[in-house]
């Protein structure tokens, strides 16, 4: 059976952003945020306090979240460090994440350290979070496999996620950063984590390379999951992640979900139209199916 209602954590002005060509000004990216909050996403991932050489796309986070007009609305960046941390604090973040992976070799291209240095690094990123009462959300990258490794087994992701969840953070986002993933791997490797982790704390990221996202995602909601990461107009990919696409775009999990009468609490028409304004802005097309065929209509 499926949830009544499911939690959408739109991280386009985040993960979308940080892979494409283009990069928007703050100015712009509040403007998307906005209106996607107006659409009815309630948590925003609104960008990342990480290196500006690592990742251009994402400088100016902090002009970006004075930007945006808050109201029911969780703005949540990634805060890699201590370092990161302190700037999502004077800019005034709701929540912040912290992104380890199941992968050694990823997990030194994408932040320069091990599995374990980073898990020792965010212990203390979340504690010093949590004193300021800041919640975090910690990510897994490469859950159902590897650019460089290859297979991933799901008893490594059960360990960092425990870890995770250990340390303090009150969610961790299961991600399949290169899109590999089938349904009934994507089921297995979260009934393992749901061992040791609480249902409504394991949320879903599925990045669509391989166009399996939605099947994936329809899989873990049937196991019980109810909080999905989604890209606006499908935009985005990862920098780390050679040939990755973007995450699954979220008018396509919203159209999905409000076909199968499960709440989500999004405009499906509004949520068009931040993609279209998005999309303009980025001189690109949407990759969702849903904004295509509503255009062809
Ligand atoms: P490092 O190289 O280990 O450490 O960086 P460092 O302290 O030597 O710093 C290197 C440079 O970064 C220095 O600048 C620092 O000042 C600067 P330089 O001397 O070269 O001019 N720096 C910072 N700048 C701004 N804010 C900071 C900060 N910290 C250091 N907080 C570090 C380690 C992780 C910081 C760096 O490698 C980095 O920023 N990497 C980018 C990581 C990233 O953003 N990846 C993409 C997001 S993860 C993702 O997309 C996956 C996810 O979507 C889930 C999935 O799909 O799998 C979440
Ligand atoms: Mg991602």
């Amino acid at each position: 059976s499926l949830p009544v209602r499911v939690s959408i954590v739109e991280v386009g002005p985040r993960d979308g952003l940080q892979n494409e060509k283009v990069t928007l000004s703050p100015q712009i990216r509040a403007e998307l945020i906005s209106r996607l909050a107006a659409a009815g996403l309630s948590r925003i991932e609104a960008g990342s306090f990480v290196s500006p050489k690592a990742v251009p796309q994402m400088a100016h986070t902090d002009a970006t979240l004075a930007l945006v007009v808050r109201d029911n609305l969780r703005l949540s960046v990634l805060a890699p460090n201590l370092r990161g941390l302190a700037a999502a604090l004077s800019a005034g973040a709701d929540e912040i994440a912290v992104f380890a992976a199941a992968s050694e070799t990823f997990s030194k291209r994408n932040i320069h350290c091990s599995i374990e240095e980073s898990l020792a690094r965010y212990a203390e990123v979340v504690a010093e979070a949590r004193r300021y009462g800041v919640m975090a959300r910690g990510y897994i990258s490469c859950v159902l496999g590897c650019p460089y490794e290859g297979e991933i087994d799901s008893g490594r992701v059960v360990s960092v996620a425990s870890a995770l969840l250990e340390m303090g953070c009150f969610e961790v986002s299961l991600g399949d950063t290169i899109g590999v993933g089938a349904p009934l791997q994507a089921r297995r490797m979260v009934e393992r984590v749901a061992r040791v982790a609480p249902l409504d704390k394991i949320a879903v990221h599925f990045h669509d390379t391989y166009g399996q996202a939605l099947a994936n995602i329809f899989a873990c909601l049937e196991v019980g999951v109810c909080v999905v990461d989604s890209s606006v107009a499908g935009l985005g990919g990862c920098p780390f992640a050679p040939g990755a696409a973007g995450n699954v775009a979220t008018e396509d999990v919203v159209y999905m979900l409000e076909r199968m009468d499960v709440e989500t609490g999004v405009s499906l028409d509004r949520l068009l139209a931040a993609g279209a304004f998005a999309c303009r802005e980025l001189k690109r097309a949407p990759a969702s199916r849903v904004a295509q065929a509503y255009a062809a209509r």
